[in-house]
């Protein structure tokens, strides 16, 4: 008797619990029907064409669809477009359906770097005479153009810093920039190919017309012979891009007045490698050779980068004898790494050896650099 009554009452007990289990089963398979439908759908859709409002007419729009052609056509709803954006069209009537969020995609601002940089020409060591000059053909005409008008000279357009690398270059313009208060557009020649493919021609044109109008401002291309350097043969499509981008910085360099305002400041340091097109007087006629420095700027650089540093007892005239041929940055890596000698030796100030040794250990590597040169040529 118990034995039943225990099997009903069980009975009873899971009833309720087996219905929900199939109810639960139930809308488990509802809801993948209906995302699997939901799915299916997707791949039904006709796909939206992007295209760029070119006009605005009344309450029509002429568009560019992807293949370059312009049509005329509607617009969906009360859908607000205006030239410049980016929308998305129906394929058959072309209507425009949708306006693309962050619509001027292609915002130079959002792609180059605007800003002060913040180094004075305290932190430069050596090349007085370059500082000189630079501040001659970019400082002068942007805060004085009077002086060029009244004595009718055409000051340079810009300047091209030349050189071994680490030798101050990208770190001149920066205190030019600092030093005119004007605005500094800075692009790096190998992002614009790698990044911009395809818009590199029309981030340079959006570039200089930035300049223009946030003048008087310095416009800094580092790294050009990314872009500038000769090319012989033309054969991907890849080098023709790269190409056109420069062709479009020649026309841009061409295209203002000297003193309209914007000065242009180039750096490489593949000078043997660049296009003789940008050298051509008009251009950058400028040109300014920042080699390595010799020992009277060494002992400079020394001063500035240590001038931070704990240090006892150093001699500087003595390690400035052991580094011929360091350049502005590895001046600042042997200073680093005197520090860390220090370290090492559980110091909180850095004694000579620890020059010593850094001087010994930058050697070292960049024996081991040349070594490495040699095996892969
Ligand atoms: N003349 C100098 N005075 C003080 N510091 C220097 C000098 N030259 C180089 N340096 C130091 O080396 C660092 C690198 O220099 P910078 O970036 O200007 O080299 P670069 O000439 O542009 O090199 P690259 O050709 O490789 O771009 C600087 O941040 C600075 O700390
Ligand atoms: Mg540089």
């Amino acid at each position: 008797m118990t034995i039943i009554k225990v099997k009903k009452e069980s009975k009873d007990f899971y009833k309720p619990d087996q219905s929900s289990d199939v109810q639960d089963e139930n809308q488990l398979l509802k809801n993948s029907l209906n995302y699997l439908k939901a799915e299916l759908n997707k791949f039904k859709e006709m796909p939206l064409l992007v295209s760029e409002v070119k006009k605005v007419i009344g309450n029509k729009v002429i568009i560019k669809v992807p293949n370059g052609s312009h049509f005329l056509v509607n617009v969906a709803g009360n859908l607000e477009v205006c030239t410049g954006d980016l929308v998305l069209v129906e394929q058959r009537s072309l209507t425009v359906v949708q306006k693309l969020e962050n619509s001027n995609s292609f915002d130079v601002e959002d792609f180059v770097i605007i800003d002060k940089p913040n180094v004075s020409w305290d932190e430069v060591g050596g090349l007085d005479d370059k500082i000189r000059e630079i501040k001659e053909v970019i400082e002068l005409p942007l805060l004085k153009p009077e002086i060029f008008v009244q004595l009718g000279i055409d000051p340079p357009k810009g300047v091209l810093l030349y050189g071994p690398p680490g030798t101050g270059k990208t770190m001149l313009a920066k205190a030019v920039a600092t030093s005119a208060k004007c605005t500094f557009i800075e692009l790096v020649g190998s992002e614009l190919v790698q990044k911009f493919i395809g818009e590199g021609a029309k981030l340079v044109r959006d570039l200089f017309k930035l300049a223009r109008e946030k003048a008087p401002s310095i416009v800094f291309i580092d790294e050009i012979d990314a872009i500038a350097a000769e090319r012989l043969d033309l054969g991907t499509s890849g080098e023709r891009e790269v190409q056109r981008t420069f062709m479009q910085l020649l026309t841009e360099i061409d295209g203002f007045n000297s003193l309209d305002n914007v000065k242009i400041i180039a750096a490489t340091n593949r000078f043997d490698i660049l296009d003789p097109a940008v050298l051509r007087p008009g251009r950058f006629d400028r040109l300014i050779d920042i080699d390595f420095p010799d020992e009277n700027a060494r002992f400079k650089i020394l001063k500035i980068h240590s001038s931070k540093m704990n240090l006892s007892d150093v001699s500087f005239e003595q390690i400035n004898k052991d580094i011929e041929g360091f350049s502005g940055a590895d001046i600042k890596a042997l200073c680093t790494e005197a520090g860390y000698f220090a370290i090492r030796n559980d110091r909180n100030y850095v004694v000579h050896e620890d020059f010593i040794n850094a001087v010994s250990k930058l050697n070292n590597m960049s024996k081991e650099d040349t070594n490495y040169v040699e095996m892969f040529g």
